[in-house]
């Protein structure tokens, strides 16, 4: 008996002594390391994917500068890739011509690097969030085409070049689509023409050969949308343009996309042999602001319609909110051969850009983390999901 016991006690020890080596490792052990492990840690989210696919989450400067005290501790031990929420955007990093600042996205990657963690750069091509001297030629024409791709060519290897070798992956450009599939009538469409896409990725590669190149968007569940983006990558891969991936965005409302339609289209990507990452997860659990009267900031009841839950979210849909994340990542596994990473975008609650988007000053819940930093009901039923068999279909 006494053999039994204590055979069975060292058993135990090597479990132990095995899952600390483990998280020890997966940590990541590079720079500060997260807090010890124990037999009471709980599984954290890197860890608990660590078989089937990396966990990200886009960041902001309070959080890499580790200023925000709630948020940025979690950041090591959930998360073993990050993604700029907005420092490396065109706005920030070369807000005038050639005046390139890189003072925050250096502190950005440094986090990054200091921490173990596969770093995203995001965006170099895309028409929100950049100057308008980008766009303006001379007498209050719009620049030329050659004007414009020089500039593209001068920022991308700028940026790129910059962080040669330690930007794992780029969102090269972002958002080209209309939801009909054909190609937004942004200034890089009517000043460049179509091959605008093929030169940024051009750009981008020659700045820095080894970094995966992605093109992201969203609602990529909404077929006609899949259909274009797939038509596009299929182009640029036959005329050579090397698109290591596509990124779904993956911004989900609690009923919207249905998980078939999440599952179609990392099919759709995966088929055509590029990687998929998931780039910008969150759920959105507030009422749809699009058909709403566009006054609505000046109705006190309309506010309080459109943003129910400031005093906080009712259990039911707490349940609900748990429940959505379940499905969508139990598709996720299921693709897991196919999916590279699942980036958050955002780590808590209240830094969510949902907070301020479509509306601003409301009160949303999309992510996996609270307003104090505490895991939700959404975070155990998401490591639930790690826990299951998923086959492959
Ligand atoms: C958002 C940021 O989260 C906000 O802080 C900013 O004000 C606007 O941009 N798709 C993208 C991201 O590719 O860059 C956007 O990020 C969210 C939608």
């Amino acid at each position: 008996m006494s053999v039994i016991l204590s055979l069975h006690n060292l058993t135990n020890l090597a479990h132990f002594v095995t899952a600390v080596v483990a998280a020890t490792v997966l940590s990541g052990c590079a720079g500060r390391p997260s807090s010890p492990p124990s037999a009471a840690t709980p599984p954290t989210l890197k860890e608990a994917f660590s078989g089937a696919f990396r966990i990200g989450a886009a960041l902001n400067p309070g959080e890499f500068d580790e200023r925000d005290t709630v948020a940025w501790p979690l950041i090591p031990r959930q998360f073993n890739t990050i993604s700029p929420e907005n420092v490396l955007k065109w706005d920030y990093v070369e807000p005038r011509p050639g005046a390139f600042d890189f003072t925050v996205s250096d502190r950005y990657v440094a986090f990054g690097e200091r921490h173990g963690m596969m770093v995203i750069g995001h965006t170099l091509v895309w028409h929100s969030q950049t100057p308008r001297w980008v766009f303006d030629g001379v007498d209050g024409k719009p620049a030329t085409r050659d004007t414009l791709l020089a500039r593209m060519r001068a920022h991308i290897n700028g940026v790129v070049g910059r962080y040669k070798g330690r930007i794992r992956g780029w969102d090269v450009v972002n958002e080209a689509l209309n939801n009909d599939g054909t190609l937004r009538q942004s200034p890089w469409l009517r000043i460049i023409g179509e091959d605008y896409i093929a030169k940024a990725f051009q750009y981008a590669h020659e700045a820095d050969p080894s970094a995966e190149l992605y093109y992201n968007d969203y609602d990529l569940d909404s077929a006609s949308k899949r259909h274009g983006a797939v038509r596009l990558v299929k182009s640029l891969l036959a005329q050579g343009i090397p698109v290591a991936g596509v990124g779904l965005q993956g911004h989900y409302k609690l009923s919207w996309p249905s998980t078939a339609e999440i599952d179609s289209t990392i099919r759709a990507f995966s088929d055509l042999g590029v990687k998929v990452a998931i780039t910008e997860l969150d759920v959105d659990v507030l009422p749809s602001w699009r058909n709403q009267p566009t006054d609505v900031g000046r109705s006190a009841e309309l506010q309080r319609t459109l943003d129910p839950y400031r005093a906080g979210l009712p259990d039911s849909l707490e349940r609900a909110l748990a429940r959505r994340y379940a499905d969508i990542f139990d598709v996720y596994m299921r693709h897991r051969a196919a999916i590279d990473r699942v980036t958050f975008w955002g780590v808590t609650d209240r830094a969510s850009w949902l907070n301020n988007y479509p509306m601003r000053g409301r009160t949303n819940y999309p992510l996996l983390f609270d307003r104090a930093g505490k895991p939700k009901p959404a975070f155990d039923a998401v490591l639930d999901v790690a826990r299951r068999p998923s086959i492959i279909p």
